[in-house]
């Protein structure tokens, strides 16, 4: 592989992005891949006051919008997780997996603003190759992450599923634009949790058999 790759995890908070990237990470160096990972919103500066702003109640969604957009161009000019910038580590040839990226803008900051609008602030961002989406419903995705840390403005059961919806529509536009999509259902046929292992297996499966086919 000459070129790097970009995956990138999504769903809603909760979901198991944050367990399933490190897992995808640590297995796929293990086979002697070059991997990094990073996250979003970044430890940068506009990351930091991200995170403030989504502490409170007065949110509005065209400034966070731009505000995340402008998070994802300092990841991709300045500064990864990985120590250089995201344009940088792909073109040394890493796999970068990204916990989070522009779809979650796309589907989260349309509680409130305009999803073409959205995407065009983040066409400067490089599209990911891989998205894998990681769907659990907005019930277990609440009792999650009330017992995880402080709680952002977005993460209360009724916009989380209006999340969800959003979720749905923003993969529709991504693989539209030849992003390889891939869905995994984080609970069973009885609604209830699948363990983590057997989710990473089949993350993990996929993904290696579209490495191996570049
Ligand atoms: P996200 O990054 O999507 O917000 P995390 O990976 O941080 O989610 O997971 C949120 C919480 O849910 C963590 O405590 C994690 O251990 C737990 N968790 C993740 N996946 C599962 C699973 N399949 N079954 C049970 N608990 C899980
Ligand atoms: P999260 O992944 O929970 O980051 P951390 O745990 O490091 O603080 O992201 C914080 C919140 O930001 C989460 O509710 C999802 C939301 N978010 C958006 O609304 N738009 C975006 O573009 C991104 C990347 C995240």
């Amino acid at each position: 592989m000459s070129k790097g790759l970009i995956i990138a995890f999504e769903g809603i908070d909760g979901a198991g992005l944050t367990t399933h990237s490190k897992l995808l990470v640590e297995r796929l160096r293990r086979d002697g891949y070059k991997v990094g990972y990073s996250k979003e919103p970044t430890w940068g500066p506009i990351g930091y006051l991200i995170r403030e702003l989504i502490l409170g109640e007065d949110v509005d969604q065209d400034i966070m919008a731009l505000l995340y957009a402008a998070d994802r161009l300092w990841h991709v000019r300045h500064y990864s997780c990985l120590g250089v910038s995201l344009s940088k580590a792909l073109s040394e040839g890493y796999i970068v997996v990204i916990d989070r990226y522009k779809y979650s803008s796309i589907a989260y900051q349309s509680l409130g603003s305009d999803p073409s609008w959205i995407d065009i602030l983040n066409s400067k961002a490089p599209e990911p190759n891989i998205i894998v989406y990681i769907d659990i419903t907005p019930e277990v995705a609440f009792r999650r992450v009330k017992e995880r840390r402080v709680t952002y403005y977005y993460e209360t059961v009724n916009r989380l599923s209006k999340i969800r919806e959003q979720f749905s529509k923003a993969l529709s536009l991504a693989e539209s634009k030849g992003v390889y999509v891939i869905k995994i259902q984080g609970l069973n046929e009885m609604g209830k949790e699948r363990s983590i292992e057997s989710i990473h297996e089949e993350i993990y499966s996929r993904i290696i058999r579209f490495i191996r086919q570049l």
